[in-house]
């Protein structure tokens, strides 16, 4: 029995893993698998499967069709260029457009307009040979794009097949792919719960979405598209005016966004502008203008396209984002939890976007140099859309000499540690654990919702109790009596005791919620939920080793460095031991109820069992209160070995550990084979 039996059971294992992913990604909503672990076991399975063509079965998630990961891009060459628009920042600018274009045609004055949002997304190109989608494409330089049918097909807005019957035989549907706010916010939230980059902005998020390489990826991100153009390449134009085009779009089963209007004249246009700079700011995606397009189809014609480029029959009427001069009083630094040493500006409170603003990130100390802010400048603010306020940069000429140039600080401004900055990274670090700033943060960290959620435990409150020495770190959290908080400022009966209660109540919360909360390097909300379902107990977990804790799928070795070296580090095991104290032993629902046959034993599995996969089996061991260890030593108890076992049987015999195989393992935890 060979390599072919090691790799039947890791495809059978793999294959279960990837079907679980798939099903919490598209079924139930609550996908748990970071999308490059996604990826990695995908492509691994894929691997064996190119690697032993015999073990390919059609049910394999790998055959799904469309699921097939590329391994790049293709070109695809647009039937008719994609154009873009021409901009008018101004009343007068729309007028002086009406006016070229009367020019060419009288007939344009009162003939009528037709005005839509301009969504801020990524342009797509829809071929549809006979009503069905044959490719789908991006806009690349407007003649060759690029081919993503396979991820176009993935978003529920796309009809794969159109409604009715009086479709051209040959067109190309042009639209755009957006982000809705909500779900961008809520993928970021995620990205940085992972550990990844966050997208700058909704546009960036919906171009990146949709230029990936697998399908999956795209699908999970949850893409929305809006139609607003047809190209007939073959057969008769579907309507005579822009609006009843979009009417038909709507009729064969593409969304149109419901704010488009019809006007008789540009006179009621720009009266209506105002109405659609505020709609702008309201809608639940991002838009950057309003679209103003010829009505009628024959005087788009005429007027034709500049240079190839931009029709003459539409604009885009743009609004510029809002931008607000104050003065920058103060360079400060805040101490993150992972010790990052992040500068902000303490701004003169200045009104922007409809908000106001009293201070403003300015990332990193390189950022500051290269712009050259001063603390004491007159600086440019800008709020655009969903981005946090930035300072676009000073205003030199409103210098007076009594600016102070920034310097960034050799100690943490929150400890007087001295700080260092990595060779390859813009940002310093405050490397002391015990540093009063990365604790305040770590404790506004484990209270926080998508943690351990205590309500009404924000950063103020956080900030107050350290002040006031009632507590070090969360685990003094659980120590806190009303009669602690009510002698303090803003503490009243009533906040004490249900503040108390909050605290109190957090330790019920599952397993997975009081990882996160812990704030391991890497383990975000996903791979903590992995960690709890594996391990079960935070006991359990604390005493995995690096490699049992890199066995579970979806977890790499820098995950698995992390969290052991978080149990390792003294001052975390003291605080993990004194949560423990505290009453915080929360337990996975959802692993398997323990027995104790195995209590207090640790077992090491090695080569390919005959009937369980490698992960069925540690969860037998785990459920039976035993351990799995990554590694053969004098204190393991068992090796239970299989098929094509190597070096660890053979320093099982050396060491003299007992060997056993499936059969006698199934039966100590009380299931005969
Ligand atoms: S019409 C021939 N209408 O804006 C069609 N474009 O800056 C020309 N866009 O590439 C485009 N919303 O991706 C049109 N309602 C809308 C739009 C819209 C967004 C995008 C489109 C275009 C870009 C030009």
């Amino acid at each position: 029995m060979t390599a072919r039996n090691a790799a039947a059971a890791r495809i059978n294992e793999l294959r279960q893993a990837i079907d679980r992913a798939n099903r919490q990604y598209y079924i139930e909503d609550a996908p748990e698998l970071a999308d490059a672990e996604y990826d990695r076991l995908f492509r691994e399975l894929q691997a064996l499967e190119r690697d032993h063509p015999d073990l390919l079965t059609p049910d394999s998630p790998t055959q799904r069709i469309g699921s097939e990961p590329a391994t790049a891009l293709t070109k695809h060459a647009h039937l008719r260029p994609m154009l873009s628009l021409a901009n008018a920042f101004s009343a007068e600018e729309l007028t002086a457009w009406e006016e070229r274009n009367a020019r060419l045609n009288p007939d344009v004055r009162g003939a009528g307009y037709t005005t839509e949002i301009k969504i801020d997304g990524a342009a797509v190109c829809l071929t549809y040979a006979r009503g069905r989608l044959t490719v789908g494409a991006t806009r690349g330089n407007g003649t060759i794009g690029e081919d993503v049918t396979a991820n176009l097909r993935t978003i529920p807005d796309v009809p794969l097949v159109l409604e009715g019957s009086d479709h051209p035989p040959l067109m190309e549907i042009r639209g755009e792919v957006y982000f809705p706010i909500a779900a961008f916010r809520k993928l970021n939230r995620r990205r940085e719960a992972d550990g990844d980059p966050p997208f700058a902005n909704p546009r960036n998020a919906a171009a990146g979405s949709l230029r990936q390489l697998d399908p999956a990826t795209t699908r999970s991100r949850r893409l929305r598209m809006f139609a607003f153009h047809v190209e007939v390449i073959d057969g008769e134009p579907p309507a005579r005016t822009h609006h009843e085009m979009l009417a038909v779009l709507s009729r064969w089963g593409f969304p149109v966004e419901a704010h488009h209007r019809r006007f008789p004249d540009l006179a009621a246009v720009q009266a209506a502008i105002p109405e659609f700079e505020h709609q702008l700011a309201t809608l639940p995606f991002e838009a950057d203008g309003v679209v103003v397009k010829v009505d009628r189809r024959d005087l788009q014609e005429d007027l034709g396209v500049v240079g190839g480029r931009e029709p003459r029959w539409a604009i885009a009427r743009k609004f510029a984002p809002e931008v607000a001069v104050t003065r920058l009083n103060e360079i400060r630094i805040n101490v993150g939890r992972t010790g990052a040493l992040n500068p902000y500006a303490v701004l003169e409170p200045v009104e922007v976007g409809g908000v106001t603003v009293s201070s403003a990130t300015l990332h990193n100390e390189d950022l500051i140099a290269q712009k050259d802010i001063r603390e004491g400048d007159w600086v440019e603010i800008v709020r655009a859309g969903e981005v946090i306020p930035q300072v676009i940069g000073p205003l030199r000429e409103r210098r007076t000499g009594a600016e102070r140039p920034f310097t960034p600080p050799a100690a943490c401004p929150a400890c007087g540690e001295p700080v260092v900055r990595p060779p390859d990274e813009v940002m310093r670090y405050c490397v002391n654990a015990a540093c009063p700033g990365r604790i305040f943060e770590a404790i506004v960290h484990y209270a926080g919702r998508d943690a351990m959620d205590i309500r009404g435990l924000g950063s103020e409150r956080v900030r107050q109790l350290l002040d006031a020495g009632r507590i070090r770190d969360v685990s003094d959290l659980y120590r806190l009596t009303p009669e602690d908080l009510i002698t303090l400022d803003r503490f009243a009966d009533q906040s004490a005791t249900q503040l108390v209660a909050a605290i109190a109540d957090s330790m019920t919360r599952p397993l997975a919620l009081l990882l996160f909360g812990l704030g391991i390097r890497h383990v975000g909300k996903n791979v903590a939920q992995l960690l709890a379902r594996r391990f079960g107990t935070l006991a359990t977990l604390r005493a995995a080793d690096q490699e049992a804790i890199g066995e579970v799928p979806g977890i790499g070795p820098t995950i698995a460095a992390a969290v052991v070296e978080f149990f390792a580090t003294p001052a975390n095991a003291e605080l993990v031991d004194r949560l423990i104290a505290a009453g915080i032993a929360p337990e996975e629902p959802n692993v398997a109820p323990r027995g104790d046959a195995l209590a207090g034993q640790a077992y090491v599995l090695t080569g390919t069992l005959p009937t369980l996969s490698r992960a069925d089996a540690a969860a037998l061991i785990e459920g039976a209160g035993g351990r799995v260890t990554g590694s053969v030593s004098k204190k393991t108890d068992a090796v239970v070995a299989g098929a094509d076992a190597g070096s660890k049987l053979d320093r099982a015999r050396d060491l003299g550990v007992e060997i056993i195989d499936e059969a006698e393992l199934l039966r100590r935890v009380g299931r005969e084979a």
